[in-house]
C-alpha cells in the first residue's frame, strides 16, 4: 500500500510533466519550493487535469493557475510542537562554569522550541497528499529552508539535546528514524518522498549508542535493535562491493560507497542539475552525472572538490564529478563504528551468536582502513580512488574521522600522535578560530576551504579528547576552546547560529561560511547541538570574558613592539 503510494507521489514530486513544467518555468526561485506543496487533490486527478489543460500550460499564467488550484504552499503540513520535556533550566548547565557562556546555553537551549515540528495527522491518514513523509514523534528540524527532519544533521541535535536533559525528545527522533527503516528499508536523506532515492550519513546506530549512555536505556536498545540491523543490512547489500585480492581475486573485504543510481535531476535542485548537463550529448552521460550528483548529496558533503577531479585541465570542476570512483574514508569509518556498536549492543543483550557475527564485521572493517586508507608515510587516512587504484593524497577534514570511530587497534597508541603531527604539518592547525575543510582555496564549493562545519569539527575534537593521550586530550580542549569562542563572538556580533562559518585569518569577524547552491542557512541545529555538547564536556574549563581578552592582550603587546621596532 504505501508502495503505492509513493510511487504514485513519485509522477508528481521525484519525475514527470508537472515538475519539469514548473522547475523550466522557473515558476519559483527555489527549486525545493514547488517539490515542498502539498496536493489539494490526490495525484491521479492532478495529473489529470493537467494533462487536460494540453499546451495551454506553456503560458506561464496558465501554469501559475494550474498549481495555485492543486497546491498548497508548502510548510503547512508541519506543525509547530512544544517539546514536553523541556524545562526552563536543564540542572546539567550547572556545571557551566562561565555566567555568559551559561546564558549562551540557555538561549540555545530555547531555540530547540522554535525547531521542534511534528507531522500533521493527515499526513498519516492522507499520505498521498503531502511530498513530505510520515512520522510519528516530534522532532528538530536544522532550521531555514530545511523544513523536515535530515538524517545525519540528527547526531548532533541529538547530543545537544542529551545535555539538555530532552530525552523524550531524542528518543522520539530516534523512532522516527527507526520507523524509516521499518517502512522502507534505510533512513532517506531527509523527510521527503524525493530523498527516498538516498540516504545520509549513518549515523543512527551511534545516535542510540550515545542516548543508551546518558540514560541506560537498555529496554529501548532491545527494541530498535533489529532495525538497526536491518539498517546495516541496507549499507551491506546495497552500499558496498567486495575488494578482491589482486594475487589470488578472492575477496579480502567489503569496501563501503555512497552510490545512487539516478536518471533524473534532483527535484529538490532540478535546475542546478539540468545547467550542469547542458553541454552532455548523450543519455547515457546525463545518467552517469546525475548519479555522481545524487552519491555526492548522500556524502552529506554537497559539494565538494572531494568528488571532483583532483588533477587535469578538469580539475577541482563540478563537471569532473566521481563521486562513485571514491571510498570515502568517513563512510567506512561509520561502518566501523556501527558494527562495533552493534556488536556490544548484542554482548549486552545477551546474543552469542550475533556478537560473533559483528565482531568478525568491525575486523573486516579495521582491515579495510588500514589496507586501503592507511598510508603510512604520511601518517594517515585517505579516501582511495577506485579509478587509479591510490590514495588521494589531498587534505581533507574527514581524513581523521577514523579517530572519531576508533577504528584502529585498541592497543595502539600511536596512530592518534601520528594523525595530529599530520594536520600539523598540513597547516591546518594554524587555523585559529577553527579546522578548515579543505586547502582547495579556489573552490566554490561550500565543503571546502575556509568553510568550518560543526559536525566536522565536533569529530577531530571528539577523536582527540578520547584517546586517553594526556597531550592530545590538551589539543583537543584547545580546539574545543577555539571554537566555542568564534561561534561565541559570532553569536554576540550577529545574534545568529549559523550551519557553517568562516574560519579565513584575514578577517577580522567571526562570519559565516559561503558558497553552494542555497544562502548560509540559519538556526541551526547541529550548530547549537555541537556547542552544548561541548560546554558538557569543557564548560568548567572554559571562561568566556578570559577567551576574549587574551586575544587583544596580545595584540596590544605586538602593536607596541612593533612601534618599538
Ligand atoms: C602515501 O603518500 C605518499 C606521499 O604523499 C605517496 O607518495 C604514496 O604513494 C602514498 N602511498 C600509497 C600507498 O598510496
Amino acid at each position: 500500500m504505501l508502495y503505492y503510494v509513493i510511487s504514485l507521489l513519485s509522477q508528481i514530486y521525484v519525475d514527470g510533466p508537472i515538475l519539469q513544467a514548473v522547475q523550466d518555468a522557473h515558476l519559483y526561485p527555489d527549486s525545493k519550493y514547488f517539490v515542498d506543496m502539498a496536493l489539494k487533490v490526490d495525484p491521479v486527478t492532478t495529473l489529470k487535469n493537467f494533462y487536460e489543460l494540453g499546451d495551454k500550460v506553456r503560458k506561464r499564467e496558465n501554469l501559475q493557475k494550474f498549481i495555485e488550484a492543486h497546491f498548497d504552499p508548502p510548510g503547512s503540513e508541519l506543525i509547530e510542537s512544544y517539546p514536553e520535556d523541556w524545562v526552563p533550566f536543564p540542572a546539567s548547565f550547572l556545571k557551566i562554569d562561565d555566567y555568559h557562556l551559561r546564558r549562551w546555553a540557555l538561549h540555545l537551549h530555547r531555540i530547540w522550541r522554535d525547531l521542534c515540528r511534528r507531522v500533521k495527522e493527515d499526513v498519516r491518514d492522507h499520505q498521498e497528499l503531502y511530498s513530505l513523509l510520515y512520522v510519528p514523534h516530534p522532532f528538530v528540524i536544522p532550521g531555514g529552508r530545511f523544513r523536515e527532519f535530515y538524517y545525519w544533521d540528527s547526531y548532533w541535535i541529538l547530543k545537544g539535546l542529551l545535555f539538555s536533559e530532552m530525552f523524550e525528545t531524542a528518543k522520539g527522533m530516534i523512532r522516527n528514524l527507526a520507523y524509516m527503516v521499518d517502512h522502507h528499508g534505510f533512513v532517506p536523506n531527509g523527510g521527503r518522498v524525493y530523498y527516498l532515492i538516498r540516504s545520509q550519513p549513518p549515523l543512527l546506530t551511534p545516535m542510540v549508542y550515545e542516548y543508551y549512555l546518558a540514560t541506560g536505556d537498555l529496554e529501548f536498545v532491545q527494541e530498535v535493535l533489529p532495525l538497526l540491523e536491518k539498517e546495516y543490512e541496507f549499507w551491506e547489500t546495497q552500499r558496498s562491493s567486495p575488494f578482491l585480492d589482486p594475487e589470488t581475486k578472492k575477496e579480502k573485504f567489503p569496501y563501503f560507497q555512497y552510490r545512487v543510481l539516478m536518471k533524473t535531476p534532483r527535484p529538490e535542485s532540478y535546475r542546478e542539475d539540468m545547467e550542469l548537463v547542458r553541454h552532455l550529448d548523450t543519455e547515457d552521460e546525463r545518467h552517469l552525472m546525475w548519479s555522481n550528483v545524487a552519491s555526492a548529496a548522500e556524502t552529506g558533503w554537497d559539494f565538494s572538490t572531494r568528488w571532483f577531479a583532483q588533477s587535469g585541465p578538469s580539475m577541482h570542476d563540478m563537471k569532473s564529478i566521481r563521486t562513485t570512483s571514491i571510498v570515502p574514508v568517513d563512510l567506512n569509518a561509520f561502518i566501523c563504528v556501527n558494527a562495533r556498536i552493534l556488536g556490544s549492543f548484542y554482548e549486552i543483550t545477551g546474543r552469542p551468536d550475533k556478537v560473533a557475527a559483528y565482531q568478525r564485521r568491525y575486523e573486516h572493517a579495521k582491515t579495510e582502513m588500514k589496507e586501503l586508507h592507511w598510508n603510512e608515510t604520511d601518517g594517515i587516512w585517505y579516501d582511495y580512488d577506485l579509478e587509479y587504484k591510490t590514495h588521494s593524497n589531498t587534505y581533507y577534514v574527514s581524513n581523521a574521522s577514523p579517530l572519531y570511530a576508533k577504528c584502529y587497534d585498541d592497543e595502539d597508541d600511536v596512530t592518534p600522535r601520528k594523525v595530529y603531527a599530520y594536520l600539523e604539518r598540513e597547516g591546518v592547525l594554524s587555523f585559529t578560530k577553527g579546522l578548515p575543510t579543505s586547502l582547495a582555496m579556489g573552490s566554490e564549493q561550500q565543503w571546502d576551504k575556509e568553510n568550518a562545519w560543526p559536525p566536522m569539527v565536533h569529530m577531530v575534537i571528539e577523536g582527540f579528547r578520547t584517546t586517553g593521550d594526556p597531550f592530545l586530550m590538551k589539543a583537543a580542549e584547545n580546539m574545543a576552546t577555539q571554537w566555542l569562542t568564534l561561534s561565541y563572538r559570532s553569536f554576540i556580533q550577529t545574534h545568529s547560529m549559523f550551519e557553517k562559518y568562516n574560519v579565513s585569518s584575514k578577517t577580522e569577524e567571526c562570519s559565516a561560511g559561503s558558497g553552494g547552491e542555497y544562502e548560509v542557512q540559519t538556526g541551526f541545529g547541529w550548530t547549537n547541538g555541537v556547542i552544548l555538547d561541548l560546554l558538557d564536556k569543557y564548560g568548567d574549563k572554559m571562561h568566556s570574558t578570559a577567551s576574549k581578552s587574551v586575544p587583544w592582550l596580545f595584540l596590544a603587546v605586538l602593536m607596541t613592539l612593533l612601534r618599538l621596532l
